[in-house]
């Protein structure tokens, strides 16, 4: 049985002005800039913009950019440099072209950008999304918008209202936003900077959206914030809640099968997080949890407000209460004042808490941040030699990891076409790509599968048969996967 619906039409109110219209919105970076696109789509949506995946078709150019490091930045400006030739040939075609550029480079930068890049009509930071028709009216008479208000609250008041009319077929997994900005202030990162203060939705806002989500189909969705952990919303009883107890509040809604969030502070891993790992069946044995480095000095340095000592009896406590989940996290090498040592004790809490997965970085300097002015800079060359090193160790332990999954059986969500005819690519409970030969209307279905080769990028699987509908009647099949 599919639960996945056909295109749900729902019908907007607004009068369409740019009918005909088409929008190429490239996204750069997180998750968050991922969900934030989509709704910039459904706003622009309203206004008779269609999506187009050619930048050469399109009548308005969105880049959501990245600012986290300094390569995520370049990487706009080299972009810019290609759209202008765009913009000239269809301009030489009879065509105008806007160009708009969002997300964080656009909060950090404003006005600088289209001062460096003429080419931009619209500079949009990420708390102003909702108000984009307006702007873009305003850039259309020629003026040079540049909007990087904070007003995150009328944002997702906004932002809910707009979505209510699906731009395509949903994806049977998607992000919700939960809580947006930071109050960490780590001294590499440009988040509190950029996205601004840490702000939570209500909790009727999320599970209405995720309501929403389930009816069109949706069976896993990843809530999402820069410190996702830290969300202390207001419920429906007036009181704050923390994110186990939304967690829980969602696990409620039928048809929603699976639930994952990211990205976490350890500082925020409370109990009653820790418990809904314990209790709940659709929170996914994932939990992506950087620790950046394993010295105490660094940590002290990056202000992450807890020792390594502290992380260990964390994930001692997570491992505990939930047995085999598979831990991610994030990785800086050559912070400024990092010493050989210091490096060794990152490689020592790796060897020690064993990864399934991570990300990993050189240190980049960013404007603003205590770090990029601190003394001790490490030089890059330092830098390469030890992100070589660690990206060694995390290979090793995410192969490891995989291989343990040999023989295998688990739950995969079939989310689209795989890379071979007859395939479908789906994903384990452990957030691992998995193969499976199967039919495209099981797209959208959860199937039992058991694990029969482990290749480098993905897992493959063969369905045992069993179909859809076991979520309630099966054993609990992450409990036999761990103990196989
Ligand atoms: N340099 C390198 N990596 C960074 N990150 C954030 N800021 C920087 C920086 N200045 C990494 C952190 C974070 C991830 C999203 O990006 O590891 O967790
Ligand atoms: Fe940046 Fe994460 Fe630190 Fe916040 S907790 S400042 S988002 S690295």
């Amino acid at each position: 049985m599919t639960r996945r619906q056909d295109n749900i039409d729902v019908p907007t109110t607004a009068e369409p002005t740019a009918f005909g219209k088409k929008v190429f919105v490239r996204t750069y970076g997180c998750q968050m800039n991922v969900y934030d696109s989509d709704r910039m789509t459904e706003v622009l949506a309203r206004e008779g913009y269609e999506a187009t995946d050619t930048p050469e078709d399109a009548d308005l150019v969105l880049l959501n950019t990245c600012h986290i490091r300094e390569k995520a930045a370049e990487k706009v400006y080299s972009e810019l440099g290609r759209l202008r030739k765009i913009k000239d040939e269809r301009a030489r075609d009879g065509k105008s072209t806007m160009i708009g550029v969002a997300g964080c480079v656009a909060q950090a930068e404003g006005a600088e950008i289209s001062r460096r890049a003429p080419v931009v009509d619209l500079v949009v930071g990420p708390q102003s999304y909702h108000q984009l028709p307006g702007l873009l009216n305003r850039a259309k008479s020629g003026e040079k918008v540049v909007e990087t208000e904070f007003d995150i609250d009328a944002k997702f008041e906004d932002l809910s209202r707009a979505a209510v009319k699906p731009v395509r077929q949903r994806p049977p997994s998607a992000f919700l936003t939960v809580q947006e900005g930071c109050d960490k202030f780590c001294t590499f990162c440009v988040v509190p900077y950029t996205r601004g203060a840490e702000v939570s939705r209500p909790v009727s806002q999320i599970v209405e959206e995720a309501r929403r989500m389930a009816a069109e189909g949706v069976r896993e969705v990843t809530l999402l914030g820069q410190n996702v952990n830290a969300y202390h919303g207001e419920g429906p009883d007036g009181k704050t809640w923390g994110l186990g107890r939304l967690l829980r509040e969602l696990a409620e809604i039928s048809g929603l099968d699976r639930l994952r969030y990211t990205t976490s502070h350890p500082r925020d891993m409370d109990e009653d997080l820790i418990e809904a790992h314990r209790d709940l069946k659709s929170l996914m044995p994932y939990l992506h949890l950087p620790v950046q480095s394993g010295s105490d000095k660094i940590l002290k340095a990056m202000n992450r407000k807890h020792t390594r000592d502290e992380y260990f009896k964390l994930i001692d406590r997570i491992r505990d209460a939930a047995p085999g989940l598979a831990l991610s996290g994030d990785f800086i090498v050559g912070f400024p004042g990092e010493t050989d040592a210091d490096f060794e004790d990152t490689m020592d809490l790796i060897r020690r808490v064993e990864y399934g997965s991570a990300f990993s970085f050189k240190y980049s300097q960013r404007p603003g941040t205590p770090g990029a002015t601190m003394a001790n800079q490490v030089p890059e060359d330092i830098k390469s030699a030890r992100l070589l090193e660690l990206q060694a160790l995390l290979t090793e332990q995410q192969r490891a990891f995989n291989a343990s999954r040999l023989g295998m059986v688990c739950d995969v969500l079939l989310e689209k076409k795989g890379r071979q005819p007859g395939q479908l690519t789906g994903k384990s409970p452990w957030l691992q790509a998995v193969q499976v030969d199967a039919p495209e209307d099981l797209i959208g279905t959860i199937q039992a599968v058991e694990i029969i080769e482990i290749g480098s990028n993905s897992l493959f699987g063969a369905r045992i048969g069993r179909q859809d509908e076991h979520l309630s009647t099966a054993p609990d099949l992450k409990e036999v996967a761990f103990d196989a």
